[in-house]
């Protein structure tokens, strides 16, 4: 039987990626794509898709409580998945309002309309960032307790304990995912990975916070979408499951990377100072995923980080026309004086 699928944020970096990946292959979903179109939503990521049969684009704001009640009446969706939100820790630190209006009140709005015309499943995109941060060593499991630091993190948290709530009290059939740094195309060139590659194309200096040797853990985009899609069909409700690649690296080393794949001189690195509050480290147990749905990941992050390299290189049209506008005045503001 065929599915109606709700995804929000879908013009955004991950969700483009899952609804490019989707609508060609799953014929069986009928796919509507709220998003808002902020300064993060981009329908360029999506041109591939336009006009696809199983698949509608809907301008609007999660936190329209009017808006969201009359599609659920119109499409009676099968599937819910909660991709919109404000996502960026930088900006967090410089206002958490809109954080706290999209990703906490937004998914309220969601989750209720969903608690109101049912559905077969809600799923919350969420990050290992709710976890908080880890020292030297061992990694965020689903018992790890939650202990958001940045504005952004914490406003993710919410939604993942109204979520929870909500299966626990309504029995609404929630499932969370929480998914570790991840990286690939369409990616907005505000986070780590897209500005080093954008910078050193242009030969700018490469701002890197504090000592550098902050560690993330990194996923190709596609592994987590897939993962997304195992949840989604098969996850059990009011269960939460960790994503991740198992592939930690220094902030610095990443970086030295990008400027090797580019064939660009380290002299353009800069250490600026730290982000308050950085998060020192985060690493990903997903062993349960695997485990009990069989999911893992199928990209290696030596192939996969050129490829996504390769393709900035290849779209300086699509990021052109990003850093000419409202980013720029972002751009100056973040680093400036540091
Ligand atoms: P993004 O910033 O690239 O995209 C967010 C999208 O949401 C944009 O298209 C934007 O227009 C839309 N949006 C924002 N506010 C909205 C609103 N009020 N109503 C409707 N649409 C709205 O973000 P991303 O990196 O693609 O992240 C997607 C989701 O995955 C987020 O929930 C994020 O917390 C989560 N996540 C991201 C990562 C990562 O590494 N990027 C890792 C784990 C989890
Ligand atoms: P980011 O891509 O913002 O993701 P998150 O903070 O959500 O993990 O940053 C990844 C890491 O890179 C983080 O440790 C902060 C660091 N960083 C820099 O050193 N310089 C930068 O200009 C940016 C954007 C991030």
């Amino acid at each position: 039987m065929g599915k109606k699928v709700l995804v929000t944020g879908g013009a955004g970096f991950i969700g483009s990626n899952f609804i490019q990946y989707a609508v060609p292959r799953r014929d069986d979903w009928e796919i509507v794509n709220l998003d808002k179109l902020t300064y993060a939503g981009n329908l360029e990521n999506l041109k591939e898709v336009e006009g696809a049969a199983n698949y509608k684009f809907v301008k609007g704001d999660i936190t329209n409580n009017e808006l969201v009640n009359y599609l659920f009446e119109k499409y009676r969706f099968d599937y819910v998945v909660n991709f919109a939100a404000e996502s960026h820790v930088d900006r967090s630190i410089l206002g958490s309002e809109a954080f706290f209006r999209t990703n906490v009140l937004g998914a309220n709005v969601l989750l209720e309309a969903a608690r109101r015309f049912g559905v077969e499943k809600f799923l919350q995109v969420s990050t290992d960032e709710v976890y908080g941060s880890l020292g030297e060593e061992g990694l965020f499991t689903e018992q790890t307790p939650l202990s958001p630091n940045s504005p952004y993190s914490a406003s993710k948290a919410g939604a993942d304990v109204m979520a929870k709530a909500f299966h626990h009290t309504y029995g609404l059939p929630t499932v969370i995912t929480r998914c570790s740094n991840n990286y690939g195309p369409y990616q907005f060139p505000e986070k780590l990975i897209p500005l080093m590659i954008i910078n050193a194309l242009h030969n700018k200096e490469l701002p890197v916070y504090g000592d550098g040797l902050n560690v993330r853990d990194w996923i190709y985009v596609i592994d987590h979408n897939r993962a997304i899609e195992t949840v989604l069909e098969n996850g059990k409700p009011g269960e939460v499951y960790n994503v991740g690649a198992s592939r930690e690296m220094k902030n610095i080393e990443i970086v030295k990377l990008i400027l090797k794949i580019l064939g660009k001189p380290e002299s353009l690195i800069k250490f600026v100072k730290d982000r308050p509050g950085h998060d020192r480290r985060y690493a990903i147990d997903s062993s349960k995923i695997k485990k009990e749905l069989g999911w893992q990941p199928e990209f290696e992050f030596e192939e996969a980080i050129v490829r996504t390299v390769e393709w900035y290189k290849n779209n300086e049209n699509w990021w052109r026309r990003i850093i000419s506008g409202e980013y720029q005045k972002y751009y100056e503001k973040q680093y400036s004086n540091r």
